[in-house]
C-alpha cells in the first residue's frame, strides 16, 4: 500500500500544483490558525511541493519540511530554498527536535498507522509544543465511493474518531473545525482525472469496463445542469502536547 501511494505521489509531483485546487484552498484555510510568528524549530510533514510551506516559511526561522516522495521534495526545495527539505516518512521524521511546532496539511488521512504516528510526533516535540494540522475526513467524495466502494484508498474516519485518536496519543485538542469544499466538473471523467492528478484515489484495481460503468453511473445519478459535483470534508485541528 505505502509503495503504491509513494509512487503515485512521486509520479504526480510535476502536475500537482496545477491540479491541487482543493488542497490549495484547504492550506489557506488551515493557515488562518497559524500565529504571526512560529517558534523554531518547526517541522512540516507531507509538505509536498510546498502549498502549506508557503504559509509557514514566512512565519518561522527554522523550518524542516519533509515528504516521502523525492520528486515532491525536489520541487518544494526549488520553490522554497530557505527551508531545509528532507525526504522522510511522516512516521519517522528527522530527529532534529525537540520541535516547538508540528505542522501538516492534507497528509494525515494517508497515514498507515496514525495512532503510533501521533504518539511519535508527541515524543519528538518540546513541552507545550503546538500541532496545527488539517486533513480530509469521512464525507470526502462520498457520492463517488457509494457507487465505487472498491476505489477507496483507505477506510475514512470521522472527525470525532480522529480527535479521539489525537487525545489518546499525547495531544490535547484546543480547537477544531470541519469545512466542506465543493467542486464542480463537466462530468465524472474530468472529476476523477482531477483527483487522480493530485495523487488521491487511484482506482488501480478497476478494469476499464468497470471504470466506464462507474463513470456512467456517476454522471447519470449526479449530473445537474450539465455538471457533476464532488465534496471534500476537511478537518482543521490545533492541539498541544499533554504534559
Ligand atoms: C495531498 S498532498 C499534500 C501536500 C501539501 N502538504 C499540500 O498541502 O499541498 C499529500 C502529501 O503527503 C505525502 N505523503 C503521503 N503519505 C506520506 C507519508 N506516509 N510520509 C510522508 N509523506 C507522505 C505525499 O507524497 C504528498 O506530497
Amino acid at each position: 500500500m505505502t509503495s503504491v501511494v509513494l509512487s503515485d505521489f512521486n509520479d504526480c509531483a510535476a502536475q500537482y500544483n496545477q491540479h491541487a485546487e482543493v488542497q490549495r484552498e484547504a492550506a489557506a484555510w488551515l493557515a488562518e490558525w497559524l500565529p504571526d510568528s512560529i517558534h523554531s524549530p518547526a517541522l512540516e510533514l507531507g509538505a509536498g511541493t510546498g502549498l502549506f510551506t508557503h504559509h509557514l516559511a514566512k512565519r518561522v526561522k527554522h523550518l524542516e519540511a519533509t515528504d516521502f516522495a523525492p520528486q515532491m521534495v525536489r520541487l518544494g526545495a526549488a520553490a522554497f530554498p530557505n527551508v531545509r527539505w528532507t525526504v522522510a516518512e511522516a512516521q519517522s521524521p528527522p530527529p532534529l527536535g525537540p520541535y516547538a511546532g508540528i505542522f501538516s496539511c492534507s497528509l494525515v488521512q494517508w497515514l498507515p498507522t496514525p495512532a503510533e504516528t501521533f504518539r511519535h510526533w508527541h515524543q519528538i516535540s518540546a513541552p507545550g509544543a503546538r500541532l496545527i494540522a488539517g486533513w480530509f475526513v469521512q464525507g470526502t467524495l462520498d457520492d463517488f465511493f457509494e457507487i465505487c466502494p472498491e476505489a477507496t484508498p483507505f477506510v475514512w474516519k470521522t472527525a470525532d474518531t480522529w480527535l479521539s485518536l489525537l487525545e489518546q496519543n499525547g495531544w490535547r485538542v484546543l480547537r477544531h473545525e470541519v469545512r466542506h469544499f465543493v467542486r464542480h466538473y463537466p462530468h465524472a471523467t474530468t472529476m476523477l482525472r482531477a483527483i487522480h492528478n493530485v495523487g488521491a484515489v487511484v482506482p488501480h484495481r478497476l478494469g476499464t469496463v468497470r471504470l466506464r460503468q462507474v463513470l456512467r453511473a456517476y454522471d447519470q445519478k449526479h449530473s445537474q445542469q450539465g455538471r457533476v459535483a464532488s465534496t471534500f470534508a476537511f478537518l482543521r485541528v490545533e492541539a498541544e502536547t499533554h504534559s
